[in-house]
């Protein structure tokens, strides 16, 4: 049975800063922002927003009343509670029913793919049935810090059905674990703690590490792929991996590589690091700026700080065009406002406490966090 992701949903903050202008406020050359570290604009999510109301914009673009779902998983590494996992908020937002497994998946990125793969494993048992797999996260590292420019915001729903229209997992993958102390955030705080350069190098070490390991147990080599997907912390991290490809291939291959890494950045370049939702932001970014071919095999490389990895295929779809809403998604970029820095600064230092109540006035967006009541967030969606 093929088994995969049939509908896919984006969505980031209806704001954000412009990343020149925040490399003039920090007092740095422009270039390193968007050269060095190769980001454009950064999203800045509302008091009214966290990674509940997020996951609720990208789910409600791709499901209906008719999807049979069975199952329901939020990746995040922005979690809103302790206990009360992220998913459970959205039966009521989305309306689902209540016959239904939800919970939510945390090791930082690499969330995402591993509710896609338990997704794979629910729908191989439950032909019938399909899996709503949401990454949604806030990516925050504090005001004048050296990751501040790679922060960002949103959210990436997929579907999981046999037969999917978008992309067919391939049952190729391998993946690994080690403990490493190269990104975390503790329960007290709000930012992440990274050791920046530390983390870049272990990402490029996973990715060498996998690589090697699928060509050995697939007996593929780079000629198998035109097209590798990469996290995206920032644009230019997953061409350091790409770059450890160089020098044992064709320049014409790697050129090609490289072109087809170039598209699938194009949108994460304007919203900024998204967490475990990245590189399906990439995926999406591929399909819509890229120029995939039907039947495409491409390679996906999944890494979550802490550390896992996890290298797959997985095969482009003849008919995904007429399942993913590219102008809608065209129009989430589209439709933002730019703020100023200053008005940037004094968002990212609210943080709504208890005895919060949202001027519904000031909502931009259809789900937000309407009040919060004796410690307990309470959401609403907006009837425009
Ligand atoms: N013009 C052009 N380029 C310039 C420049 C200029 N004027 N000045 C500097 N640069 C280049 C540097 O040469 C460097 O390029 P290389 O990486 O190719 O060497 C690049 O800009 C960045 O410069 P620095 O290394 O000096 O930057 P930094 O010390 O300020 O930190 C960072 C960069 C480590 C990525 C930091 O932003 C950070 O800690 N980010 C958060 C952690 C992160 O994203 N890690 C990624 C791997 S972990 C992961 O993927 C999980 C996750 O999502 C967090």
């Amino acid at each position: 049975m093929d088994i995969g992701i049939d509908k896919i949903g984006f969505y980031t903050p209806k704001k954000y800063i412009d990343i020149v202008e925040l490399a003039k406020a920090r007092k740095v050359d422009p270039d390193k922002f968007t050269i060095g570290i190769g980001q454009s604009k950064q999203a800045v999510p509302l008091e009214y927003q966290d990674s509940v109301t997020m996951a609720a914009e990208a789910a409600d673009q791709i499901i209906s009343k008719d999807d049979n779902i069975g199952l329901v998983i939020v990746g995040t590494e922005s979690s809103v509670d302790e206990s009360k996992a992220v998913a459970t908020f959205l039966v009521d937002l989305l309306d689902l029913p209540e016959n239904i497994r939800s919970f939510e998946i945390k090791e930082a990125c690499y969330g995402a793919t591993a509710g896609l793969k338990m997704a794979e494993g629910f729908v191989a048992l439950n032909p019938d049935k399909k899996a709503l797999v949401i990454a949604s996260d806030i990516a925050r590292y504090g005001i004048n810090t050296p990751g501040e420019v790679t922060q960002g915001a949103g959210a990436v729903a997929m579907l999981v059905s046999q037969d999917p229209k978008i992309l067919k997992f391939d049952h190729e993958e391998v993946y690994m674990t080690k403990n490493v102390g190269d990104f975390w955030r503790p329960t007290f705080s709000k930012t992440a703690f990274a050791r920046g350069k530390f983390s870049n190098q272990i990402y490029v070490e996973f990715f060498s590490e996998l690589w090697k390991k699928y060509q050995n147990d697939f007996n593929q080599s780079v000629d198998d792929f035109d097209t590798m997907l990469f996290h995206v912390p920032y644009t230019k991290m997953g061409m350091k991996a790409l770059k450890t490809l160089k020098d044992q291939i064709d320049p014409d291959k790697f050129d090609s590589l490289s072109k087809n890494y170039q598209s699938s950045v194009q949108m994460g370049r304007e919203v900024g690091n998204l967490y475990t939702g990245s590189l399906y932001l990439a995926l999406i970014s591929y399909l819509i700026n890229g120029d995939p071919k039907d039947n495409e095999k491409i390679l996906l490389f999944s890494y979550g700080s802490g550390a896992v990895g996890e290298l797959y295929s997985a095969t482009i779809q003849p008919e995904f065009k007429n399942n993913l809403d590219s102008e809608k998604i065209k129009k989430v970029l589209k439709n933002r406002e730019k703020i100023s820095i200053s008005e940037y600064e004094n968002i990212f230092n609210e943080s709504p406490a208890n005895g919060y109540i949202t001027r519904d006035t000031d909502v931009l967006d259809k789900f937000y966090l309407r009040e919060i009541k004796e410690s307990e967030r309470l959401y609403k969606k907006m009837d425009h």
